[in-house]
């Protein structure tokens, strides 16, 4: 670099560039200026993909790949080997947004140290931008630690599906008000303990509305009402994938479910019948 060169105009140029991530820096701005993020899951390339050229500012390669990519039950079951391999996937297959890795069952509540390993895990491994972990005052230490080693925090409070033994159901969290000020305070605590972001999930709206003012980081909704910073929805969820039960603050955006069903019979009868493939498909 040349002695008349502004340090700073180099890193000016780098965030110009027209390939660039939605940073955390990004994230934070656009709370600032009231501009509503947008944050979709995705696991895998056609989607991601996808979701990325659609402008999505951030990608979480969340645990619910258990249940509509694996098939389980619940969110318990997938393990980090499996994350990993899915967050690279999706890192590979998108150039914009900001892909956040979800930290799987067990990941990081066991100690401090294995939380700090499995979030560089997703850094190192699999090329993650942030990591994302459910829960509040609990899980504290491993926010603060995580943070300290320079990886990017989101939380998640309210219905935490990783607690859902405990709980008993998907059902609406923070309704009594002692409820409602423990989530409030486990927001302010992530933030404290240096998360960039808040998921709040299944909440009344009046509570999301009320930590989104107090928090000076952004809060990301889903199932929390309008007046959060952003909002996210499961991919399969919106694109009407997921068969099993639609959650009251799902929007069905499309029926992939009906159109791959009616692509694969239609398929299906053509070769029975012998109409594909045509002379145009053949050599
Ligand atoms: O795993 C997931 O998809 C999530 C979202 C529902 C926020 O945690």
């Amino acid at each position: 670099m040349g002695g008349d060169e502004n340090p700073s105009a180099s890193v000016e140029g780098f965030k110009k560039g027209s390939e660039m991530r939605f940073t955390v820096m990004d994230l934070l701005n656009k709370k600032a200026e009231r501009q509503k993020i947008t944050m979709l899951t995705a696991y895998d390339y056609p989607f991601a993909h996808l979701v990325d050229e659609a402008g999505i500012d951030m990608i979480l390669v969340g645990d619910s790949l258990s249940m509509v990519v694996q098939g389980n039950e619940t969110t318990l079951p997938v393990t980090m080997d499996e994350m990993i391999y899915h967050t690279k996937i999706v890192v590979r297959s998108t150039k914009r947004a900001m892909v956040v890795g979800d930290m799987p069952f067990m990941s990081y509540q066991t100690s401090v140290e294995e939380a700090v390993r499995n979030a560089g895990r997703f850094v190192k491994e699999a090329g993650a931008h942030a990591v994302k972990l459910e829960g509040g005052r609990e899980i504290l230490p491993q926010v603060k630690a995580i943070t300290e080693a320079e990886i990017p925090v989101i939380g998640h409070v309210g219905l935490t599906p990783q607690a859902i033994l405990r709980i008993g159901g998907y059902k609406l969290q923070g309704k009594l008000p002692e409820q409602a000020e423990r989530i409030k305070e486990d927001a302010l605590g992530l933030q404290e303990a240096g998360a960039v972001a808040v998921v709040l999930e299944v909440i009344p709206s009046e509570l999301a509305k009320e930590i989104t003012e107090i928090l000076h980081i952004p809060t990301i909704g889903i199932g929390a009402g309008p007046h959060c910073d952003g909002q996210v929805l499961v991919l399969h969820d919106l694109l009407g994938l997921f068969e099993k039960f639609t959650p009251k603050f799902v929007k069905k955006y499309g029926n992939l479910r009906e159109s791959i069903l009616e692509a694969i019979k239609q398929y299906k009868e053509e070769v029975e019948k012998g109409v594909f493939p045509g002379q145009e498909h053949s050599f």
